[in-house]
């Protein structure tokens, strides 16, 4: 049975990769692409999305909304010392191309209202845009089936500060608002998860950028940036913690441990901002998340290497593809 979905991306290395999985596994049902201000300057996210749509050979089946261009009340953190671009250098002829003129928020609200309980939610860039839909439409939650997020650490290490994981760092208000909105929510954090079971090692991540197909050389050449950056930091490979939230919601299967958990965001604190503060059952909290703590790794790295040696025709050439 397909699983539909809407994804809300800040689209760089990962967020390219949790596309192509949307597109490419049979499973996915993927309705809508929307966009979050996040890694990358929103105008560059936007193209980035696009390339990944053009590589797959699906430039136009898939609408793209944008969505909130900055954090709700703060300045935008970018990550562009993690991701440069966020496409590897790679670029396209953008002529035509035209994202849909609805605002993400207003799609979120109008797609689920469409199909009450019927679509799940992936976010994998700050919480922004989904805690706009619950602040015009406090009835929003209750109409998605499922929030799958990407963010925070489950009483661990951060990556943007010792405290804080990106996607909570950047937009801690909208992460706050989201957990107490009364989601269904499963959380793929970071830490200890993601640096764990979705790490794959240069010499997997050349295993599958070898790969005879357009969408392989693209996974090899966006990804590279952000290896190398992982590298630097004392991380031995690529992260994917992106890729691994769309998976976990197609395949449930490859969770091996998850429990309920009772999470909160630190929106005050400039030390600790963005922290996401795990309580695992023993603090009289009630649960509003399950959180994931352990994958089948070697599964996630099969599955993402069988889906990127796909054979696509890209709709659009992609300048700087490795041939
Ligand atoms: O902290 C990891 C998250 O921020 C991912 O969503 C990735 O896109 C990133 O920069
Ligand atoms: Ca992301």
């Amino acid at each position: 049975m397909s699983v539909p979905f809407i994804l809300d991306t800040d689209t760089a290395q990962d967020d390219c990769v949790a596309i192509l999985l949307g597109i490419l596994d049979p499973v996915a049902d993927l309705r809508a692409v929307t966009m979050v201000a996040g890694n990358v300057g929103f105008d560059q996210q936007v193209a980035n999305a696009m390339m990944t749509l053009s590589v797959a050979g699906a430039l136009g089946d898939y609408p793209v909304y944008l969505g909130c261009r900055r954090p709700m009340v703060r300045e935008w953190v970018s990550a562009e010392n993690v991701h440069g671009d966020g496409a590897g250098g790679l670029s396209m002829d953008m002529d035509g191309l035209s994202p849909e003129s609805e605002h993400a928020v207003d799609a979120l609200l109008r797609l689920t209202a469409e199909s009450p309980g019927e679509l799940n939610i992936v976010a994998i860039g700050p919480l922004t845009n989904i805690a706009m839909a619950v602040v015009k439409d406090p009835s929003f939650p209750s109409r998605v089936k499922h929030l799958f997020i990407m963010g925070g650490s489950n009483n661990a290490r951060g990556n943007i500060t010792a405290a804080a994981e990106f996607n909570f760092y950047v937009d801690p208000d909208a992460a706050k608002i989201v957990f107490q909105a009364g989601f269904e929510i499963t959380v793929v954090p970071w830490e200890p998860l993601t640096v764990q079971d979705a790490l794959f090692t240069r010499e997997q991540m050349a295993e599958i950028g070898s790969q005879p197909s357009p969408v392989a050389r693209f996974f090899g050449q966006v990804c590279e940036a952000t290896l190398e950056f992982d590298e630097s930091v004392g991380i031995h490979g690529s992260t994917h913690p992106d890729s691994l939230t769309v998976a976990v919601m197609l395949h449930p299967e490859l969770v091996t441990k998850s429990a309920p958990y009772s999470v909160d965001i630190e929106a005050d604190s400039e030390l600790t901002r963005g922290y996401s503060a795990m309580s695992w059952g023993i603090h009289d909290l009630r649960p509003n998340a399950r959180v994931i703590e352990a994958v089948d790794g070697p599964a996630f790295f099969e599955y993402v290497k069988g889906h990127m040696a796909t054979a696509t025709e890209p709709s659009r050439p992609l300048l700087g593809l490795a041939p």
